[in-house]
């Protein structure tokens, strides 16, 4: 039995996503798997060095997830440069969590010193500059990926599921509900669940930046390529309190309304939005209405209703309503243990990088997705219908 080491470079995991999703649920997961068993010859097995500019955040993170892991910390180092150039051992991927206005400057030095690439969404704030990187790593025949987390959901997957076994029928409209309440820092105990410069345009944040990236892909691939689109954005809370306690102007949309039109003509709606409180069944909810059938997907749960189970109701508001509509739906059973979706998508970026297994979800892919957030905030200003090009 081989194992087989992978060295990964993991930089601005000191952050929320590349803390708790890389590092912990991925990385540190995938190791204290006992790896990515192939077959009964071989395992792929990740050692990541952690990366960035606080020595001290790094050795807290290093200590706390490698024990468990590997029996010792992980190794860490203030000097990227140097890890890339191999200074503290051979790593043969580099993982980028930054923040999104960094991120162009660390796939070019890692271009540069020739490594598999693989880094959060957006790419980047534009799409030239999306396309421009996603070429660079291109023309120097570099592996490379972009997170696409939301296809590895359960819900998504058991709409896929669903799909294959025909349960829709022709799929009609696809409605998608995301948001929750995120706090403004400004009221006693109440303190804000995401970082600030989530808030502020100025420092890539805002809402159809964020979010459409997700949209483009969930949609291209489970339903069609996006072919059109018409957007609202609407900074609804003016002003926030940071992670420092200075009160800032929020510059950014905090909250966006679109509809998307794919290939085939199919319509999907999505609402996006940090400044709305949730009754509904999860943080995201997509409704899928087929001509044969319905599905309420969340992140993990979704439930069907057949067009034979399908209630009759009639309109009259005289008296209270008879139906009790959530009662007509089933629960779609958890037949597989659905894993962290983070992890799925770095398991199989990892057996592309070692194995050249086939993999789409490339830094064009991920271009496409901030092409999508531009294109919203020019149908925003603009007031019209855009289309949506190729991208090459
Ligand atoms: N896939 C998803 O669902 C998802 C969700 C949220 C955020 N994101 C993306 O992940 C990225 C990080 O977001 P976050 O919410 O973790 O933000 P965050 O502010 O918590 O983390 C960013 C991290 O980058 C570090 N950083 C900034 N400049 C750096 C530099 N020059 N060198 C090294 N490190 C640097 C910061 O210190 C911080 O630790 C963003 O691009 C964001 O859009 C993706």
């Amino acid at each position: 039995m081989e194992i087989r080491r992978i060295g990964i470079i993991m930089n601005g995991v000191t952050g929320r996503m590349g803390t708790n999703q890389h590092l912990e649920r991925s990385i540190t997961a995938i190791i204290r798997q006992g790896g990515i068993k192939i077959d009964n010859d071989l395992i792929l097995m990740p050692d990541p060095i952690l990366t960035g500019r606080n020595e001290h955040k790094l050795k807290t993170l290093a200590e706390r997830y490698g024990p468990a892991a590997t029996g010792q910390p992980y190794k860490y180092t203030t000097d990227l440069q140097g890890a890339l150039d191999g200074k503290f051992g051979d790593y043969e991927i580099f993982f980028d969590a930054s923040g999104t206005l960094q991120r162009g400057r660390f796939v070019e030095m890692a271009t540069q010193a020739g490594k598999a690439i693989y880094c959060e969404k957006p790419t980047a704030t534009n799409s030239a500059e999306a396309v421009r990187l996603a070429g660079l790593v291109r023309q120097a025949g570099l592996k490379n990926g972009v997170v696409q987390d939301k296809l590895w959901l359960p819900g998504l997957r058991k709409v896929r599921m669903l799909q294959e076994l025909g349960f829709f029928g022709k799929i009609l409209s696809v409605r998608g509900d995301f948001g929750y309440w995120v706090f403004t820092g400004l009221d006693l105990d109440q303190p804000p669940q995401r970082p600030s410069w989530n808030y502020r345009a100025e420092d890539g944040g805002g809402l159809m930046i964020d979010m459409f990236c997700h949209w483009r892909y969930v949609l291209d691939h489970t339903f069609g390529p996006v072919r059109k689109l018409v957007a609202y954005g609407s900074t609804d809370i003016p002003q926030r309190r940071d992670e420092s306690g200075r009160v800032y102007p929020a510059t950014a949309d905090d909250s966006a309304y679109a509809i998307f039109l794919l290939e085939d003509n199919t319509v999907c709606q999505f609402n996006s939005s940090w400044c709305t409180r949730v009754r509904r069944d999860d943080l995201l909810t997509i409704q899928i209405d087929g001509s044969k059938g319905s599905a309420v997907a969340g992140l993990r749960d979704v439930y069907v209703q057949s067009a034979a189970a399908t209630p009759k109701p009639v309109w009259n508001p005289d008296v209270a309503q008879p139906i009790d509509f959530y009662e007509g739906w089933t629960r779609v059973p958890d037949n597989i243990e659905y894993e962290n979706a983070f992890k799925l998508q770095w398991e199989e970026f990892i057996k592309h990088v070692a194995l050249d297994t086939p993999w789409k979800f490339d830094l064009m892919e991920g271009a496409k997705g901030v092409q999508l957030a531009e294109l919203g905030m020019r149908s925003w200003h603009e007031q019209a219908w855009v289309e949506v090009p190729e991208l090459s």
